[in-house]
Protein backbone atom coordinates (compact mmCIF):
# COMPACT_ATOMS: atom_id res chain seq x y z
CA UNK A 1 0.00 0.00 0.00
CA UNK A 2 1.61 3.02 0.90
CA UNK A 3 4.87 4.24 -0.74
CA UNK A 4 6.76 6.10 2.09
CA UNK A 5 7.22 8.97 2.15
CA UNK A 6 3.74 10.46 1.19
CA UNK A 7 3.77 14.09 0.73
CA UNK A 8 0.86 16.87 1.44
CA UNK A 9 -1.85 16.88 -1.53
CA UNK A 10 -3.09 20.49 -2.56
CA UNK A 11 -6.38 21.09 -3.98
CA UNK A 12 -7.20 20.94 -7.17
CA UNK A 13 -5.88 17.70 -6.82
CA UNK A 14 -8.64 14.66 -8.28
CA UNK A 15 -7.66 12.49 -4.89
CA UNK A 16 -8.99 15.13 -2.81
CA UNK A 17 -12.41 14.47 -4.36
CA UNK A 18 -12.99 11.07 -4.46
CA UNK A 19 -14.73 8.89 -1.86
CA UNK A 20 -12.25 7.30 0.73
CA UNK A 21 -12.59 3.51 0.63
CA UNK A 22 -12.79 1.85 3.97
CA UNK A 23 -9.70 0.46 5.49
CA UNK A 24 -9.75 -3.53 5.62
CA UNK A 25 -6.26 -4.89 6.00
CA UNK A 26 -4.67 -3.53 9.74
CA UNK A 27 -1.11 -4.38 9.47
CA UNK A 28 2.55 -2.38 8.95
CA UNK A 29 1.50 -0.56 5.80
CA UNK A 30 -1.64 0.92 7.21
CA UNK A 31 0.60 1.89 10.42
CA UNK A 32 3.16 3.30 8.03
CA UNK A 33 0.81 5.41 6.37
CA UNK A 34 -0.87 6.97 9.42
CA UNK A 35 2.78 7.37 11.12
CA UNK A 36 3.41 9.32 7.33
CA UNK A 37 0.10 11.28 8.28
CA UNK A 38 0.95 12.51 11.84
CA UNK A 39 4.08 13.81 10.48
CA UNK A 40 2.54 15.81 7.69
CA UNK A 41 0.14 17.12 10.01
CA UNK A 42 2.46 17.90 12.43
CA UNK A 43 5.61 19.67 9.73
CA UNK A 44 2.38 21.44 8.39
CA UNK A 45 1.23 22.45 12.10
CA UNK A 46 -2.26 21.46 11.36
CA UNK A 47 -4.41 20.28 13.38
CA UNK A 48 -5.56 17.28 11.65
CA UNK A 49 -5.13 15.43 8.53
CA UNK A 50 -7.55 13.08 6.34
CA UNK A 51 -5.26 9.84 4.15
CA UNK A 52 -6.88 11.52 0.92
CA UNK A 53 -4.42 14.87 1.70
CA UNK A 54 -1.62 12.24 2.19
CA UNK A 55 -2.46 10.81 -1.21
CA UNK A 56 -4.45 7.44 -0.32
CA UNK A 57 -8.18 7.91 -0.89
CA UNK A 58 -8.47 5.85 2.25
CA UNK A 59 -11.00 6.02 5.31
CA UNK A 60 -8.43 7.42 8.08
CA UNK A 61 -8.36 10.64 9.87
CA UNK A 62 -5.47 11.51 12.21
CA UNK A 63 -6.07 14.72 14.56
CA UNK A 64 -4.28 16.53 17.50
CA UNK A 65 -6.52 19.56 18.71
CA UNK A 66 -3.09 21.44 19.57
CA UNK A 67 -3.44 21.78 23.36
CA UNK A 68 -0.56 20.92 25.28
CA UNK A 69 0.40 17.45 25.90
CA UNK A 70 -2.66 16.12 23.70
CA UNK A 71 -1.72 12.87 21.88
CA UNK A 72 -2.45 11.89 18.59
CA UNK A 73 -5.81 10.73 17.82
CA UNK A 74 -6.32 8.53 14.71
CA UNK A 75 -9.67 7.41 13.21
CA UNK A 76 -10.25 4.61 10.80
CA UNK A 77 -13.35 3.78 9.32
CA UNK A 78 -14.81 6.47 11.33
CA UNK A 79 -18.59 6.94 11.06
CA UNK A 80 -20.66 10.03 12.58
CA UNK A 81 -23.18 8.55 14.67
CA UNK A 82 -24.68 11.39 16.05
CA UNK A 83 -24.55 15.20 15.21
CA UNK A 84 -26.75 17.73 17.00
CA UNK A 85 -26.26 20.96 19.07
CA UNK A 86 -27.42 23.99 17.50
CA UNK A 87 -25.42 24.51 14.51
CA UNK A 88 -22.72 27.27 14.67
CA UNK A 89 -20.22 29.32 12.09
CA UNK A 90 -16.63 29.40 12.73
CA UNK A 91 -14.02 29.86 10.74
CA UNK A 92 -11.89 27.04 8.94
CA UNK A 93 -8.81 26.65 6.50
CA UNK A 94 -7.45 23.45 5.40
CA UNK A 95 -3.93 22.35 4.33
CA UNK A 96 -5.41 21.43 1.00
CA UNK A 97 -6.23 24.98 0.47
CA UNK A 98 -3.17 27.17 1.65
CA UNK A 99 -4.56 30.77 1.98
CA UNK A 100 -8.40 30.03 2.00
CA UNK A 101 -10.33 30.45 5.12
CA UNK A 102 -13.88 30.82 5.23
CA UNK A 103 -16.79 30.38 7.96
CA UNK A 104 -18.68 26.85 7.95
CA UNK A 105 -22.14 26.07 9.69
CA UNK A 106 -21.56 22.76 11.65
CA UNK A 107 -23.82 20.54 14.73
CA UNK A 108 -22.03 21.57 17.73
CA UNK A 109 -21.83 17.73 19.25
CA UNK A 110 -20.37 15.31 17.72
CA UNK A 111 -20.42 11.03 18.46
CA UNK A 112 -17.88 9.36 16.32
CA UNK A 113 -17.32 5.54 16.20
CA UNK A 114 -14.54 4.40 14.64
CA UNK A 115 -11.66 1.80 14.38
CA UNK A 116 -8.17 2.11 16.07
CA UNK A 117 -4.83 0.84 14.34
CA UNK A 118 -5.38 -2.62 15.59
CA UNK A 119 -8.96 -2.62 14.13
CA UNK A 120 -10.70 -2.24 17.28
CA UNK A 121 -14.07 -0.53 17.94
CA UNK A 122 -14.42 2.43 19.48
CA UNK A 123 -16.41 5.26 20.65
CA UNK A 124 -15.97 9.12 21.31
CA UNK A 125 -18.04 12.47 21.58
CA UNK A 126 -17.28 16.12 22.00
CA UNK A 127 -18.94 19.29 21.89
CA UNK A 128 -15.74 21.16 21.70
CA UNK A 129 -13.11 21.96 19.27
CA UNK A 130 -12.46 18.21 18.49
CA UNK A 131 -16.09 18.19 17.05
CA UNK A 132 -15.28 20.69 14.48
CA UNK A 133 -12.17 18.81 13.32
CA UNK A 134 -13.96 15.78 13.10
CA UNK A 135 -16.58 16.90 11.05
CA UNK A 136 -14.50 18.52 8.45
CA UNK A 137 -12.07 15.19 8.15
CA UNK A 138 -14.71 13.51 7.81
CA UNK A 139 -15.80 15.45 5.41
CA UNK A 140 -12.37 14.98 3.70
CA UNK A 141 -13.17 11.27 3.46
CA UNK A 142 -16.80 12.02 1.09
CA UNK A 143 -14.52 14.14 -1.39
CA UNK A 144 -16.09 17.31 -0.06
CA UNK A 145 -13.83 20.47 1.15
CA UNK A 146 -14.80 23.63 2.94
CA UNK A 147 -15.07 25.73 0.14
CA UNK A 148 -18.36 23.59 -0.65
CA UNK A 149 -19.70 24.49 2.60
CA UNK A 150 -18.33 28.06 3.47
CA UNK A 151 -20.54 30.73 3.22
CA UNK A 152 -20.83 32.66 -0.52
CA UNK A 153 -19.25 35.55 0.71
CA UNK A 154 -15.66 33.50 1.62
CA UNK A 155 -15.82 31.84 -1.19
CA UNK A 156 -15.73 34.77 -3.63
CA UNK A 157 -12.98 36.17 -1.25
CA UNK A 158 -11.10 33.02 -2.23
CA UNK A 159 -11.39 32.84 -5.77
CA UNK A 160 -8.52 34.54 -6.69
CA UNK A 161 -6.58 32.57 -4.47
CA UNK A 162 -7.76 29.39 -5.42
CA UNK A 163 -7.19 30.18 -9.13
CA UNK A 164 -3.68 30.58 -8.28
CA UNK A 165 -3.62 27.05 -6.83
CA UNK A 166 -4.65 25.91 -9.93
CA UNK A 167 -2.42 27.88 -12.20
CA UNK A 168 -0.07 26.77 -9.80
CA UNK A 169 -1.01 23.06 -10.37
CA UNK A 170 -1.13 22.78 -14.06
CA UNK A 171 2.81 24.33 -14.30
CA UNK A 172 4.08 21.31 -12.59
CO1 LIG B 1 -8.89 19.93 5.41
Amino acid sequence: MPPAPCHLVLHPDPVLRQKAQAVETFDESLATLVSEMIRIMHESEGVGLAAPQAGHPLQIFVCNAGTENEPDSVFINPEIIEADGTPEWAEEGCLSLPGIHGRVRRPTRVRLRAQNLDGTFFEVESDEFPARIWQHEFDHLQGVLIIDRMRPIDRLAARRTLKDLVARSSQQ
